[in-house]
């Protein structure tokens, strides 16, 4: 994962380059609603894997399969113990935005039903950093790692069911961090999740069947589970969001759900 560390850190430095750096470019080349950020999801950057009620997603199994060869995000950026140092470089950097993704496992341990204090208080702390550096939060709610819990349960995103588990991590969300979040993502590239993770097999829940997954495929079915995955993903896509219209954006008519 130190990997995926330094590509993130490129990504930022190249950007910020181009931004600051050239003579030819200045903040006023761009529309004034234009953000410039960066952006992480929870399992490349958290850490902390085991640490304080967590429980594995998809994406832990996937890295301690052995098919990524021993790196995993047990450690990753350890944004879970540095976030105020990781603040305090994007606010050095001058980036107005921080997106980054919650982990469902941190946050609801089994996927449903009991909270996790020590998941909350750090995606408070998380979220508080950096409200107080003038840096606005964009919140993903799924980033390739629903718990693996759901996933042995029912199969995660195959089964309709997990449609009301994610809307009920969503309400969570919303209702914990919505006082201060005001941008909201429910699902990174569901299109590339549901093909690599569901077709190609080459990333979790690395299901596939032959002649179309890229690697040996274990389990799945590369005719029919994409299109359930996808399906149900936009199911809670619609549900989350119908939710957020409903319950809290009432009172926040500029907030943003995508
Ligand atoms: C996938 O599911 C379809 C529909 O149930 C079935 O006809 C097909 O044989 C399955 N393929 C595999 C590889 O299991």
């Amino acid at each position: 994962m130190w990997k995926l560390c330094r590509f993130l850190l490129f990504m930022v430095s190249f950007r910020v380059g181009q931004v600051s750096g050239a003579d030819k470019y200045s903040r006023h080349d761009f529309p004034p609603g234009f953000v410039f950020g960066a952006g992480t999801s929870a399992y490349q950057v958290e850490g902390a894997a085991e640490e304080d009620g967590r429980t594995p997603s998809i994406f832990d199994t996937y890295a301690h399969s052995g098919i990524t060869r021993g790196a995993n995000g047990d450690v990753a950026c350890d944004q879970y113990h540095k976030y105020k140092e990781d603040v305090q470089l994007m606010a050095e950097m001058g980036l107005e935005a921080y997106r980054f993704s919650i982990s469902w496992s941190r946050l609801i341990p089994n996927g449903r039903g009991q909270v996790n204090p020590k998941g909350l208080q750090y995606y408070n702390n998380l979220i508080n950093e950096l409200i107080s550096h003038g840096i606005e939060p964009h919140v993903t709610l799924h980033h390739s790692d629903h718990p693996q819990a759901l996933e042995d349960e029912y199969g995660g995103w195959i089964s309709r069911r997990v449609v009301r588990d994610f809307t009920a991590y969503a309400d969570v969300c919303f209702r914990e961090f919505g006082d201060r979040v005001r941008h909201w993502t429910t699902f990174n590239e569901a299109n590339v999740f549901v093909q690599v993770g569901y077709d190609y097999g080459l990333m979790p829940p690395q299901r596939c069947s032959s002649p179309f997954g890229i690697l040996d495929c274990q389990k799945g079915n590369s005719s029919t589970e994409p299109y359930l995955a996808a399906h149900n993903i936009l199911l809670g896509h619609a549900s989350a969001a119908r939710l957020y219209q409903k319950k809290y954006r009432v009172n926040n008519p500029s907030n943003k759900i995508s």
